[in-house]
């Protein structure tokens, strides 16, 4: 027999989270380019070693408190001391940590357009939001930012650069500026991290108050085994530590992460041949009349399309391509992004997206 919803009878969630939409989205498709995925999965030899290592492992056992090797191992790489670093579970649960650890009951600027998640994880650990408008080249509107980072009631500043979804590494003169006026903590999310020189790692033992927020769901093709990681001073690790759930990140999660760490050669590989497709999708998507693409220093391009967004996206979906249609942010009218896929995957969007703006330069 099967048992009746019992009912919640008056009880209610905060209201800012009953005003927040739960994240869905469409997964399946031929072709999909719509979540900046790696278009390639691990080779098997590489999964082979980490489950056989997962395998060795006590599973009656938590895993390692802090994800202790994983540290190492990312300090290593990242060129700092293990002190600077804490593992979490993706870097959306990096986010939500800062947030935590310095914004709840104060306020949290964004940019807009900014990574879709970032404004809802502030709301979520309890903070208000400020977004700041880009300029209308994507460019940080420097003065606009340093004036909102200036005030007292500012608790955290995050930024994603390269910026999702219009792909840009925000000028360093830029962020620096945002840096020396910010009085509380600024993030700079380098999700793309692989994908650019750019980076602010350099920066940190200048400013006490930067973090920096890194993921394996890019440039390591982990989106699956979740795992991100934050690089800041000792003194601003030491607080979020304690607003991070201990053993927050698994067992195979740790042992995937550090085999990639392991394998440096296949990321970059990897990263170098994605740059040159994005480099020949950009120069076809230019050659087509009634879309324009802009420069990006990521694994995606935002698209601005002539005709409507939303008939281009249903043009692409009903060729069997996926891509995401972001023209509801603000300076994003008719914006759609596309990940960048294999060779293989980028013409068969480059066919779909000639079909579907042919005729339509509405
Ligand atoms: C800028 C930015 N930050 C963070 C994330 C989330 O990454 P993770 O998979 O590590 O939670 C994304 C994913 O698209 C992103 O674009």
């Amino acid at each position: 027999m099967s048992q009746r919803m019992p009912t919640t009878s008056g009880l209610r969630a905060r209201p800012e989270i009953e005003a927040l939409t739960a994240y869905r989205l469409r997964r399946e498709a031929l072709v999909k380019l719509n979540q900046n995925e790696s278009p390639w999965d691990w080779p098997p030899e590489l999964k082979d070693e980490v489950l056989r290592r997962v395998a060795a492992r006590p599973w009656n056992r938590y895993p390692a408190v802090d994800s202790e090797a994983l540290r190492q191992a990312l300090a290593e790489s990242c060129g700092v001391s293990p002190t600077m670093i804490a593992v979490t579970n993706g870097s959306n649960e990096a986010i939500l940590a800062l947030v935590s650890t310095y914004a709840t009951g104060r306020r949290v600027v964004v940019t807009a357009p900014g990574y879709s998640m970032v404004a809802p994880l502030a709301v979520i650990g309890g903070a208000t939001v400020q977004a700041v408008p880009l300029r209308e080249d994507f460019s940080l509107d420097t003065e606009a930012m340093v004036a909102a980072v200036s005030s007292p009631e500012v608790a955290v500043t995050i930024i994603a650069s390269p910026n999702n979804p219009t792909g840009n590494a925000f000028a360093r003169p830029s962020l620096t500026a945002v840096l020396e006026s910010a009085r509380g903590l600024v993030v700079i999310d380098e999700a793309y991290a692989q994908f650019t020189a750019a980076s602010f790692v350099g920066d940190l033992s200048r400013y006490g108050h930067l973090a920096i927020v890194r993921t394996f769901s890019k440039g390591f093709a982990l989106a699956g085994v979740r795992v991100g990681w934050i690089i800041a001073g000792e003194a601003v690790l030491e607080a979020v530590r304690k607003a991070l759930p201990p053993y927050n990140v698994n067992v195979f999660s740790q042992e995937a992460a550090l085999v990639a760490l392991q394998r440096p050669e296949l990321v970059s590989g990897r990263v170098e041949a994605l740059i040159a497709e994005r480099r020949r999708l950009e120069d076809a998507v230019r050659a087509i009349d009634g879309v324009t693409t802009y420069p990006s220093q990521a694994n995606f391009l935002l698209l601005r399309t002539r005709a409507p967004a939303a008939d281009v996206f249903a043009g692409l979906l009903e060729r069997g391509v996926l891509v995401r249609d972001v023209s509801r942010g603000p300076l994003l009218e008719n914006c759609l992004r596309v990940t960048v896929g294999t060779h293989a995957e980028n013409n068969q969007f480059l066919d779909a997206l000639r079909a579907s703006v042919r005729g339509r330069s509405a």
